[in-house]
């Protein structure tokens, strides 16, 4: 993998000898005492540099296990081939969160269709890091570079722009899940609106504006009632911390459209599932613990009724991105300030079929063939809503948007790569 992290090309931690520090000054003095070592540590200290600059150029020179390290000349140039475009009047699209599930998907299909990507991820390990290894080293393979870095870098930011003239900017990182919101608050306030803003500034400081294409999240409709549920319904109660952090995300784009002219698409996605998909998911955990043989616990809501999410396969969703990508208008300001009014829109991207969550198991089941061992409980009150439904017909209207994966097809698909990346006894002996 073309990464060794940075921290094992510097020296290790000073203070780490302290309590030797004394008896080895005092030994230093004794080196040095005569003319003649000291010629030796002058020759030596000629050598060390010598090795060093010849240790430079050979990075320089090309060598993928030092790519990693940021801001470089090696790094600019891994930069600028990755947003190379190959089509005529392709984009240069930035993609953040590119190393998680959805990014890695949308990453791989511009790149495949001629467009110049470059990602951008901070490789947290709010779900094992590891999967977002294996994602980047399949980007890498289809010459695709992701920077290492977070959303609220504006310097990094700011200088990728100055790289590449970006056309596009698909913003997909975010701190994702609902119920870590309860022990994490502060790390969806960092990454879904703080490095919201950062992005948003480098874009509107950026010439030419980029078009900007986002994830909100079907969880903004919170605990509305009113099925299925359509762009215009009212998205002013939700339901958990990730849901408000979305819906600020909404109100905060809208305003950087308004003043500066940034053309700006918001996606409201309906649990994504599939390939590559995400371990804190219900349907990528129930896999794992079904083959594990270990227990699932399916939530009920009151008066036990099942819960139903709008399951949405990848290949779908990431459709709809690109269609976003190719009827985004562009942005009509310059220099931090607005010409003329600017596109902005939101979309729901769902399948428009809800399934409950114990008929999700049951085709799980089926697909393992391993009975799962269920516990029912009703669901406490941590953030997820009883059911989801996208009326899709604006994004069908406008973005040509046609879902076309049922769940049936989707999760055997899921299966099939969940069985190829892990196998059949993974983590089976530990815990
Ligand atoms: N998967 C779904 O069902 C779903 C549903 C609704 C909305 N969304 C939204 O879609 C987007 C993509 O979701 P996903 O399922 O691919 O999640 P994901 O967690 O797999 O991907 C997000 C990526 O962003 C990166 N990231 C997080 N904070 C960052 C920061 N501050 N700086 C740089 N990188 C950062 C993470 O390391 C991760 O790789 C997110 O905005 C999410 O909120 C997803
Ligand atoms: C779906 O959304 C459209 C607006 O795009 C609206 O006209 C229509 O009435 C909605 N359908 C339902 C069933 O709510």
């Amino acid at each position: 993998m073309p990464s060794i992290s940075e921290e094992l090309l510097l020296p290790s931690t000073p203070g780490k000898f302290k309590d030797k520090s004394h008896a080895m000054h005092r030994q230093f003095y004794r080196c040095f005492a005569s003319t003649s070592t000291m010629f030796l540590w002058a020759l030596f200290l000629v050598a060390l540099t010598a090795s060093y600059l010849s240790f430079q150029s050979f990075v320089d020179s090309g060598n993928k296990y030092f790519s990693a390290a940021r801001g470089g000349v090696h790094w600019e140039k891994q930069v600028k081939t990755s947003a190379r475009v190959h089509r005529r009047n392709g984009f240069s699209v930035l993609v953040t969160g590119a190393a998680g599930f959805v990014g890695s998907h949308v990453s791989l299909s511009l790149k495949k269709r001629g467009d110049g990507v470059v990602g951008l991820d901070n490789f947290n390990n709010y779900y094992d890091p590891a999967l977002k290894k294996a994602r980047k080293k399949l980007l890498n393979s289809q010459n695709i570079f992701i920077v290492e870095g977070d959303v609220n870098d504006a310097r990094m930011i700011a200088r990728l722009f100055e790289i590449v003239p970006f056309t596009h900017v698909m913003h997909l990182a975010a701190q994702a899940g609902v119920r870590y919101a309860i022990e994490n608050p502060h790390s969806y306030v960092h990454s879904n609106i703080a490095g919201l803003v950062t992005l948003l500034e480098a874009c509107k400081n950026a010439d030419p504006q980029p078009a900007i294409v986002w994830a909100s999240s079907s969880s903004v409709y919170g605990l509305n009632e009113k099925a299925p549920f359509s762009e215009s319904d009212r998205t002013d109660q939700p339901a958990s911390l990730y849901a408000a952090t979305k819906k600020a995300g909404e109100e905060i784009t809208h305003t950087y459209n308004h003043i500066y002219g940034l053309s700006i698409t918001g996606l409201r996605f309906f649990t994504v599932y599939g390939p590559w998909g995400r371990p804190d998911m219900a349907y990528f955990s129930f896999t794992r613990n079904i083959l594990q043989g270990k227990p699932i616990t399916i939530y009920r809501g009151k008066n036990r009724v099942d819960l139903a999410r709008d399951f949405t396969y990848i290949d779908d969703i990431v459709k709809g991105c690109v269609a976003s990508l190719d009827t985004a208008k562009k942005s009509t300001g310059s220099g931090g300030k607005k010409r003329a009014a600017a596109q902005y829109r939101i979309y729901n991207l769902g399948n428009t079929s809800p399934v409950t969550v114990p008929m999700m198991v049951g085709i799980l089941e089926r697909h393992l063939q391993v009975k799962a061992k269920k516990n029912a409980i009703t669901m406490p009150g941590n953030g997820d809503v009883p059911f989801t439904h996208a009326n899709i017909s604006l994004a069908r209207r406008e973005l040509g948007y046609r879902p076309t994966t049922d769940l049936q097809t989707g999760l055997k698909k899921f299966v099939k790569w969940y069985l190829s990346y892990y196998g059949y006894n993974h983590g089976k002996s530990s815990s």
